[in-house]
């Protein structure tokens, strides 16, 4: 695992992005797994910068979210359908039928779970996965008891996960109690693995991931077993790493 510390969140996201411009210039339609949550807003800023500027083209480049919330419609402003197409998308020239993520408001959430996962293996697996890390430790939504062999699955959120994520919507009554995500086997799966931590709120968090064995307690100790990973996190994030 290679680690990057950075001064702080601006840097991280510089960092981040030239690596991910490196791999879309290197292959054109290379798949990418993407997060949401604050964390990565920089990297897409810079994306997008890059994008006006030198063109870097994302025409045959596909995309895999790692999760979604449930009853949520794509057109609502908390939706990560409405949070990828504010950030990114709409910004560049991918193609729409390229970006995918799961349909919370699918009928039946397990077939959709299913189609999702093998879709992405009908694509050969994602290439380059950026990951986010939740305060417990979670990877997409992959709270802590999650299976490390898991696919693509409804979870049920924990409190301290809806708690966290409150703060984007009006009330925490707002938030949606399940969510789609990739799971850790689909994580493992792919090539190559982009963690991106900031701020002092994750330095525990980091000092867990980095000092714990591989448990399922602590999901992204998982990391710890894939053969290229990451990590590019600000000095706040790593003081007690
Ligand atoms: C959310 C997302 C994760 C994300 C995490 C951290 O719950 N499902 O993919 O990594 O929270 O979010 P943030 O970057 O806002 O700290």
């Amino acid at each position: 695992m290679e680690i990057v510390e950075t001064k702080d969140y601006e840097e991280m996201s510089i960092l981040a992005a030239e690596k991910v411009i490196d791999r879309v210039l290197k292959q054109p339609q290379i798949t990418l797994g993407l997060p949401t949550g604050h964390t990565p807003v920089g990297l897409y800023k810079r994306l997008v910068e890059d994008h006006r500027k030198n063109e870097t083209p994302y025409q045959d480049v596909i995309t895999f979210n790692l999760d979604e919330y449930t009853d949520l419609s794509p057109d609502h402003p908390n939706s990560y359908h409405y949070y990828m197409n504010h950030h990114f998308f709409q910004h560049i020239d991918i193609q729409e039928k390229h970006a995918h993520l799961p349909d919370g408001t699918a009928r039946n959430l397990d077939l959709e779970c299913e189609r999702y996962e093998e879709l992405i293996l009908k694509h050969g697996g994602v290439d380059l996965q950026i990951l986010g890390i939740g305060q417990n430790g979670h990877i997409g939504f992959n709270e802590p008891g999650t299976p490390l062999n898991s696919r693509t699955h409804v979870v049920k959120l924990s409190e301290s996960t809806r708690k966290a994520n409150s703060r984007y919507f009006h009330s925490l009554q707002d938030v949606p109690y399940h969510a789609i995500t990739m799971g850790l086997a689909t994580i493992m799966n792919s090539k190559e693995i982009l963690l991106l931590a900031s701020g002092a709120h994750k330095s525990a968090t980091m000092f867990r991931f980095f000092h714990e064995a591989v448990t399922p307690d602590f999901p992204a100790t998982i990391l710890k077993h894939h053969p290229n990973v990451t990590v590019i996190a600000d000095r706040p994030a790593l003081k007690e790493a």
